[in-house]
This record gives structure tokens, sequence and C-alpha cells, in this order.
């Protein structure tokens, strides 16, 4: 086989393992678009629709809880890979803090990662004072990671 064709077949090959760099390297401006977008269906499936059940604002309905209980299992790990160094300088939202302090910054995504997977978890308990204890709490994580990281509304 051609020595030159077989190196570059090989890097192909191991490329394709490192697609999340790929991703990182990312234009600035879209990374933004791209996180802000994952933390707006936050949003609207958690402040829209989780909250104001637990608050008693709207009627409780255990279907919708389970659904979005797993909808924000995996947009909550959507967001992060966005807030590369490299978005520094792009006009959004997050306060300076998020380049400078990054271990807090994870501290909060960890934190919000376990309260959702205890959210998944109590979602199928059928629980609904616990269920809704359990929003309240998750709650409590995303306006703290707010209060520090992102510019007040
Ligand atoms: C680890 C910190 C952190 C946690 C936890 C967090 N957020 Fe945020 N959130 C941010 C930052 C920083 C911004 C500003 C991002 C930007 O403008 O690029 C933001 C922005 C938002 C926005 C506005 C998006 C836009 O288009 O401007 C919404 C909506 C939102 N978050 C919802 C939530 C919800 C709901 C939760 C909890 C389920 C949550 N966030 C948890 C840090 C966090």
């Amino acid at each position: 086989m051609n020595q030159k064709l077989f190196s570059a077949g090989l890097a192909l090959l191991l490329g394709a393992g490192h697609g999340v760099t790929a991703f990182a390297q990312a234009k600035p401006e879209v990374l933004v678009k791209q996180r802000q977008a994952a933390l707006t269906l936050q949003g609207k499936y958690f402040f829209g629709q989780l909250r104001p059940m637990a608050q008693g604002k709207t009627p409780y309905d255990a279907n919708v809880v389970a659904r979005n209980a797993v909808f924000l299992d995996a947009l909550t790990q959507m967001p992060w890979d966005g807030f590369a160094p490299s978005t520094r300088d792009v006009k959004s939202g997050a306060l300076p803090a998020v380049y400078t302090d990054t271990a807090k910054f994870k501290e909060n995504q960890d934190r919000l990662r376990n309260e959702i997977t205890r959210l998944v978890a109590v979602s199928k308990s059928g629980d609904e004072d616990a269920v809704k204890a359990q929003i309240l709490a998750v709650n409590k994580v995303c306006l703290g990671c707010h209060e520090t990281f992102r510019e007040k509304q």
C-alpha cells in the first residue's frame, strides 16, 4: 500500500476521535449562539413549565414532569463547552467571572448535574411532594449560578 495514502488514512481515523476538539474550534459567535440555545430550552422546560408547577401556579402533571426531567437531563449537559476562552469578548449575558473563576463555574455545573439526576429518579417515584421539592432544589442551583455568573436581567 502506498505509504502516503496509508498515513493519510490513519490520520483521518485518528482525527475522527477528536471531534470534541474540532467543535471547540468553532467560531466564538457560533459557540455563544449554541450555548444560549441550550440555555433557552432549559428555560422553556424548567422556568416555563416545571417551576410554576412546583410553585402551585399551574396544575401538576406527572407526565410532563417525567418528560421534561429527561429533556433537562440532556439539555443541562450541552451549554458548558460553549463557554470556551475564545468567547470571552463576544457580547453575551455571561459575566467575566465565567472565564476567571472556572473552578466555581464548573462546580455549579456539577451541582446542576447531580440535582437533575435526582429529579429524573424522583420523577419516576410518583411522589408529588418529593418531585416538587426536587424541582425547587434544581431552581436553587439555576439561580445560584446566575447570581454569580450571569448579568442581572
Ligand atoms: C453553571 C452555571 C449555570 C447554571 C447551573 C445555570 N445557568 Fe443559566 N445561564 C448561565 C450563564 C453564564 C448564562 C448567560 C449565557 C450567555 O449569555 O451566553 C445563562 C443564561 C441562561 C438563560 C438565557 C439564555 C439566553 O438566550 O440568553 C436561560 C433561559 C437560563 N440560563 C436558564 C437556566 C436554567 C433553567 C437553569 C437550571 C435548570 C440554568 N440556567 C442553570 C449559567 C448557568
